[in-house]
């Protein structure tokens, strides 16, 4: 295993590339599940997450090439429907095989995706969706075992207690493009994701309207053909970087930023005294201010704070003027990042949902654990404004979602590289 080796304390100067969204790129490689065409997808992240989709694909039969930064899906039929434990079991994502398979092949066997350390995960809103539109769903052994003569327009409900689902939305959508008749899915998730998601169904011939709104539209068409599509820029790499300048005190342009994606995220560190200009080619973010002032967050669907964002806001509270709360509605256990956070010398308490977060003048470096991806991402973050050396162990958690993250920062100034973990 590797670990990352952060000597902090210098502020980040210049431009940072940013890749092709990660959560936009799973279920579009997904879609390719529903056509024998050929598709091609562009500004793919080199990412773990990306290969274990590719993994999954190949191993269902569709021959992917996987290219710099460009994923071939060639011409074909494949006829494998079972997506096996051992692939799904290392990424939650996998799920949304699911609708893309049942719609194709009218049958899909999942290994049912285990939970993780920001909470349970569970899927009874894919299960809900994908049923009212006429599949036999079961669980045995483990798998989700669905199947479907012919799948049947519905008008579904799919908000759950902690409001829309993403890869539920994602599921039923694909599913509902070769379903008979009209879909509409009430409270469907409205991250561009899904917009990127819908876009390239739309190419490859799919009706669908309402995307980016909580009510989407599917008139279900016979078949689908092969398109070609570009990833959107990955908002929450785009996030992690402005806080990455923001928290160093530096400067830094991030080309091919997507301003529009990240309402909340701007608005919530420009009240901590962040500036942040939109240019030609993207996003500059600096601090306004010697000090940053506190803020109070919480975590809400799209377009609220991004979820994904929570752990990287924390770190930057750790170090602002003041006291700060973070709340998480999203995924109420998604805290893991506070303990490790606090052996760096921050004061982070949680009060139910809330982390309190008292700002202190210097976080110290230290060894920490990564635990998930964005948790991981906090600590990258809280290291380079630390004093003294920090050392991140278990660092494929970064490397599931993050593209080239020492590189991208040495470049910038970071005193960052990657050594083999003993
Ligand atoms: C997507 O996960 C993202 N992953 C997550 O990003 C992100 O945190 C999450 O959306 C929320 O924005 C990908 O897109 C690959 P949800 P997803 O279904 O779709 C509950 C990252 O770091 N729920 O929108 O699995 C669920 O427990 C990852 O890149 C149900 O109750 O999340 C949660 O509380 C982490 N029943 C809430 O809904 C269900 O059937 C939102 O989850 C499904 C979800």
């Amino acid at each position: 295993m590797d670990k990352l080796v952060i000597e902090g304390g210098l502020p980040l100067k210049g431009e940072v590339r940013i890749s092709g969204s990660k959560n936009a790129c799973l279920p579009i490689m997904s879609a390719c599940l529903l056509t024998d065409d050929k598709c091609m997808i562009d500004n793919i992240p080199q990412l773990k997450d990306v290969l274990t989709m590719s993994e999954i694909l190949s191993f269902l039969g569709v021959d992917m090439e996987l290219g710099e930064r460009a994923i071939v899906r060639k011409s074909g039929s494949y006829e494998n429907f079972t997506a096996p434990y051992d692939i799904v079991s290392t990424m939650r994502a996998s799920i949304c095989v699911l609708g893309p398979l049942l719609a194709k092949k009218k049958k899909a066997k999942v290994s049912f995706p285990g939970g993780c350390v920001i909470g349970p995960r569970p899927i009874d809103l894919h299960i809900k969706g994908l049923r009212a539109l006429g599949a036999e769903i079961k669980i045995e052994g483990g798998y989700i075992v669905a199947r479907a003569k012919k799948l049947q327009g519905a008008n579904i409900y799919l908000g759950g207690h902690f409001g829309s689902s993403v890869l539920a939305t994602a599921n039923v959508m694909m599913a509902a493009t070769l379903a008979r008749g009209e879909s509409v899915i009430h409270c469907a998730a409205c991250e561009p994701e899904i917009a990127d998601l819908a876009k390239f169904l739309i190419k490859m011939g799919a009706k669908i309207e309402g995307y980016s709104t909580p009510i989407i539209k599917i008139k279900g068409v016979r078949s689908l053909h092969g398109a070609r599509h570009r990833i959107m820029p990955d908002r929450i790499e785009t996030g992690t970087y402005m806080i990455a300048s923001c928290i160093t005190g530096g400067s830094l342009h991030l080309k091919g930023a997507e301003s529009s994606h990240l309402m909340a995220v701007i608005d919530v560190l420009r009240q901590a005294n962040c500036l942040i200009l939109k240019t030609e080619r993207g996003l500059l973010v600096k601090r306004a201010k010697r000090d940053l002032s506190p803020v109070s967050v919480s975590t809400l669907p799209y377009p609220g704070f991004p979820t994904d964002m929570q752990a990287q806001i924390m770190s930057l509270m750790c170090v602002a003027n003041g006291i700060s709360v973070v709340t998480e509605k999203i995924f109420p256990e998604r805290f893991i990042h506070i303990s490790e956070l606090n052996r760096m010398g921050s004061q982070i308490f949680l009060e139910g949902p809330s982390a309190v977060i008292s700002g202190v003048a210097k976080l110290s470096g230290a060894r920490v654990m990564a635990s998930d991806l964005r948790a991981s991402a906090a600590l990258v973050l809280a290291g380079l404004v630390a004093r003294g050396k920090t050392e991140v162990h278990r660092i494929y958690h970064l490397d599931r979602g993050y593209e080239c993250i020492e590189e991208k920062l040495s470049k910038v100034g970071a005193r960052i590289k990657r050594i083999k973990d003993d």
